[in-house]
């Protein structure tokens, strides 16, 4: 029997027992007592998590509510300070729309989150996910959630074998028919808990399943083919050079990357374009003039559409060097956390190279 009006308080009975605990959350019993959390909160949080990992968001997510606990602060950022704090995290677009939702809401909205799913969608970076995310969680509106564990969960209960990503409009339709009118925040998170801890890619454990009895790919054997997916094309590789110097007083040859384009408004290593055979690595120029030196090895890095494969290529500049390219930066007013992950590693390989070569003795004058 699949009493579907039942299922949404058979799952948020599970979720008063076995909620995650999250920093952005309130807990199923404050909730109950009318406490919601803070919409500025469940939005950071949101754009934190999208492609990225509870495990990986949740200091990030720390970070930035300390540094700028409302809409407000963050509104007043430096965008250096903002995409500094968001290196490492990735799709740095969300970052740079992070700046813009919040000086829009702080602009157009008197500094406070629209209660309201059509104002929301209208915010930059908000799209239909995290509007209906926002507006369930923060505003306890029924909206429906469909992210990946949602949709996996979906395509189980409801045996869809259409592959993703042509099934979504029917996993979206069956997401929407199952949200309940009580309590729809705590039941958008429990459906992501419920696909996050038991309704797992691989091996879900079914036995403790609070859907077990109404799930019908369990009932037909079919819960771990599901979904299926189309094949996704494989990535080209492309190839490119970075340039990484310091100067004899310890400032770094760096340069912000364009606004738009992969990693805009990050800080990077001058270098060249990337491009897409090996044979063509891109004769550019180093950023100054000195003796470069080719560093062992090379930077690998897979982005969304293709992977990268970088040459490395370091000097020590004198004082009165003229970059070419970019703009030297006081030791002190750099950290190498401050760099997106992949400028991160060529940095990584040349500190790696140099120790060596210091016990080989070779430039053990140079401090890295
Ligand atoms: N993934 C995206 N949003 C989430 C949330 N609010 N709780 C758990 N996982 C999530």
């Amino acid at each position: 029997m699949r009493d579907i009006d039942n299922m949404p308080v058979i799952l948020l009975d599970w979720y008063d027992r076995h909620a995650r605990k999250m920093p952005w959350r309130t807990s199923p019993e404050a909730r109950k007592q009318g406490v919601l959390p803070d919409p500025y909160a469940v939005w950071m949080s949101e754009i934190m998590l999208q492609q990225t990992t509870v495990a990986t968001v949740k200091d990030y997510f720390v970070r930035f509510i300390t540094r700028w606990p409302t809409v407000r602060d963050l509104a007043a950022a430096e965008d250096a300070a903002v995409m500094a704090e968001w290196a490492g995290l990735g799709y740095y677009a969300r970052a740079r729309n992070l700046l813009k939702c919040a000086r829009a809401v702080v602009e157009d909205h008197g500094g406070t989150f629209p209660a309201d799913h059509a104002a929301l969608l209208k915010l930059p970076g908000i799209g239909p996910y995290t509007a209906a995310a926002v507006s369930s969680i923060a505003f306890d509106l029924p909206h429906a959630v469909l992210d990946g564990n949602v949709e996996r969960v979906m395509a189980r209960l409801h045996d869809v074998h259409t592959p993703l990503p042509a099934a979504k409009p029917e996993l979206m339709a069956h997401a929407e028919a199952m949200t309940p009118q009580d309590r729809p925040g705590d039941y958008a998170q429990a459906v992501m808990d419920l696909g996050a801890t038991i309704c797992t890619p691989k091996s879900p454990a079914c036995g403790i399943c609070p859907w077990r009895t109404p799930c019908t790919a369990r009932a037909a054997g079919t819960m771990a083919e599901l979904p299926r997916k189309t094949p996704k094309k494989a990535k080209p590789v492309r190839h490119g050079v970075v340039y990484v110097a310091q100067r004899d007083d310890g400032a770094w040859l760096l340069e912000t990357r364009p606004e738009k384009g992969l990693l805009g408004g990050m800080l990077g290593w001058p270098g060249s374009v990337w491009v897409d055979t090996s044979e063509d690595v891109p004769q550019t120029p180093p950023p100054a003039s000195g003796q470069w030196q080719r560093v062992e090895g090379e930077v690998r890095h897979t982005f969304t559409h293709f992977h990268l494969v970088l040459q490395v290529w370091t000097a020590m500049l004198p004082a009165d060097a003229e970059p070419l390219q970019g703009r030297f930066m006081e030791r002190d007013a750099f950290g190498p956390t401050d760099l997106p992950t992949v400028m991160r590693k060529a940095f990584d390989l040349v500190r790696q190279d140099h120790a060596s070569h210091m016990t080989d003795g070779i430039r053990g004058d140079r401090v890295l």
